[in-house]
């Protein structure tokens, strides 16, 4: 079904009036953060480098965390280091604390997320601290970015379900997200981990937020654990959010929600909004070569459906090279 420009115009909130979708690839760090296959940095340094090719805007390039905690993130400074920048593309890093801000702003960091979520369970288990204690490392985190210039972005996870509290509410969310904006987030990407949103549950949650701010302040991060994710994107659109996270060939999960699987594939997020009349500037079939580039290089399987279907012999002479 394509949109028509009514259904554009109608859209509720005033980026409703743009036509155009931010895609913010999440692959690099959301992506492999999950891979037990130690990837070498030259190549993790190379998968950017291709999704820097594509018309991306945005892509997440990495998290300074723990290697203890999170052994794939061991290179991030290497690989910040060596990506060519590209004009007009952010590499924005994930940081859970104060040291990982401090190697972020060595290698030049210019754009920071950080990262919370309504469960205190989910947050011992991803972060080691209360809700309160993550709440603090997120002030300090943002207050020594201010000071050198960072642009902020903030996450909330399980914003729809946590794998060890089960539902979260919409107005605990809310008032999160809230917070962050406050604090000086200039944008908050709203995470299903466990990918157990479903159309409902989704305008439910941005009604909700819609009483905290313009929906264009939020993005949504859907994973697609249950095969929800296009149909929760959908959702998202008519309420009015514009931008969305996603990862090529649907790499990721999180460590700490067991069971959770990647993100939408970005070839499929692609492959829906362009169907839908909706730009992004990202070029599908060079996203499509990124996909399988990746996936030959974990040695598993393409987890995105448009993907496989566009699948060539050329797409595949483009990948080996
Ligand atoms: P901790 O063990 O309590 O930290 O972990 P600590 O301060 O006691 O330090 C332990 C060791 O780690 C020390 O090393 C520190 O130096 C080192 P040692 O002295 O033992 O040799 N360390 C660090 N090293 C490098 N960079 C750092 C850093 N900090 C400490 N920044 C900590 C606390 C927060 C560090 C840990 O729990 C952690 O790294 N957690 C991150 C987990 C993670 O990355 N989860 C996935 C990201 S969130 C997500 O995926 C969801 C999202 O996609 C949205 C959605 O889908 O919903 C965003
Ligand atoms: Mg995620």
């Amino acid at each position: 079904m394509f949109l028509s420009r009514p259904f554009i115009r109608n859209l509720p909130n005033s980026r409703s009036y743009s036509d155009f979708v931010k895609v913010v690839e999440v692959g690099p760090r959301d992506g492999l953060q999950n891979e037990k296959k130690i990837i070498p940095t030259p190549v993790k340094v190379d998968f950017i480098n291709r999704l820097s090719e594509t018309g991306l805007q945005v892509i997440e390039a990495t998290s300074f965390v723990s290697p203890k905690w999170v052994p794939q993130m061991y290179d991030s400074a290497e690989v910040f280091k060596q990506i060519k920048k590209v004009k007009g593309v952010n590499y924005p890093v994930l940081i859970p604390n104060a040291k990982g801000l401090e190697k972020a702003i060595e290698v030049g960091a210019k754009e920071i997320a950080i990262f919370s979520s309504p469960s205190e369970s989910f947050s011992k288990k991803n972060t080691n601290c209360t809700l309160s204690e993550n709440m603090e490392r997120m002030k300090e985190i943002i207050c020594l970015a201010k000071k050198s210039d960072l642009t902020i972005r903030g996450y909330i996870s399980c914003i729809i379900g946590c794998p060890y509290e089960g539902s979260m509410k919409p107005a605990v969310v809310a008032a999160l997200a809230s917070a962050l904006l406050d604090l000086g987030c200039y944008e908050v990407s709203l995470g299903d981990t466990i990918g157990v949103g479903t159309p409902k549950k989704v305008k439910s949650l941005l009604s909700e937020m819609r009483e905290v701010d313009d929906l264009s302040k939020f993005a949504l991060h859907f994973h697609d654990t249950y095969g929800q994710a296009i149909g929760n994107t959908y959702t998202g659109l008519d309420e009015g959010i514009r931008i969305f996270d996603s990862s090529v060939s649907g790499l990721g999960g999180c460590p700490y929600a067991a069971g959770a699987t990647g993100n939408v594939a970005t070839e499929d997020l692609l492959y829906f909004l362009h169907e839908q009349g909706l730009q992004t500037g990202v070029d599908l079939n060079k996203m499509v070569q990124v996909g399988h580039f990746i996936s030959n290089q974990l040695e598993k399987k393409n987890q995105s459906k448009v993907g496989n279907a566009l699948l060539t012999k050329e797409t595949l002479k483009k990948v080996c090279v």
